[in-house]
């Protein structure tokens, strides 16, 4: 069985306290999965380090089947790790949407042709090639998560990571983004608080508790 992710025995902290520990998790290839809980329980600390944003305490990292020590061991595998934030404005790393998406395939050396094409079938899938020339920082939140959306989809991920993707967008751009979400065919962990939009995108849930991960 080819796995994106593993955690055994995991434990981690923020501000020197235990979060949660027993964490236990295998993520298979193309598997989606959700983890929820309330507010501060640890959900983005956790994407954090399986991002290789951040230190576990103790257990085991493993990113497709590669140990994960320190942070300096996932060099290798940061491009194959998508990871959209929750905050879209801390994702941006151009003013114009085109350039955005652009950004991370014209950095690894491709051509500008190459990469604004590519750039611009993605974001023709995801609906929003009108906004190719507008400001990132002037667009809605929905637009901005969108195309915070299109600059993860661009690299190729085989692994996505998506933090509270439906969070502060209005009714019909959560339903469009879980419509999009759905035919996404990578491996694919979200975290949420709202259970109610990842039901019909995810294979399973969990819910994070101090000590452990709970299968909804
Ligand atoms: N950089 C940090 N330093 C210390 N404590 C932090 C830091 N970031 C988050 N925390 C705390 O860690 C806990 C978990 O945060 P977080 O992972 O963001 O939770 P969630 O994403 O589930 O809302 C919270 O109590 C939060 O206040
Ligand atoms: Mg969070």
């Amino acid at each position: 069985m080819s796995c994106s992710v593993t955690l055994k025995n995991l434990s981690y902290q923020n501000g020197g306290n235990i979060l949660c520990r027993n964490i236990d998790l295998n993520i298979t290839h193309k598997e989606k999965i959700a983890i929820i809980g309330p507010n501060g329980c640890g959900k983005t600390t956790l994407l954090n380090i399986i991002a290789g944003l951040q230190d576990k305490s103790s257990g085991t990292l493993e990113i497709f089947h590669n140990e994960i020590k320190s942070q300096d061991d996932y060099g290798p595998f940061r491009d194959m790790v998508g990871y959209l934030f929750q905050n879209s404005d801390n994702q941006f790393l151009s003013p114009v949407v085109i350039d955005d998406v652009a950004f991370s395939l014209l950095s690894s050396g491709i051509s500008r042709d190459e990469a604004l094409l590519k750039s611009r079938m993605i974001l023709k899938d995801l609906g929003i090639l009108h906004l190719e020339n507008k400001i990132v920082y002037n667009l809605s939140g929905g637009e901005k998560k969108l195309v915070a959306l299109a600059g993860v989809l661009v690299t190729e991920p085989k692994l996505m990571l998506l933090d509270e993707p439906t969070s502060g967008l209005d009714y019909k751009m959560q339903i469009r983004l879980v419509e999009i979400l759905k035919d996404i065919d990578k491996s694919i962990i979200i975290v949420s608080h709202q259970k109610e939009f990842i039901d019909s995108i995810v294979d399973k849930i969990y819910e994070i508790t101090p000590d452990g991960l709970v299968l909804v």
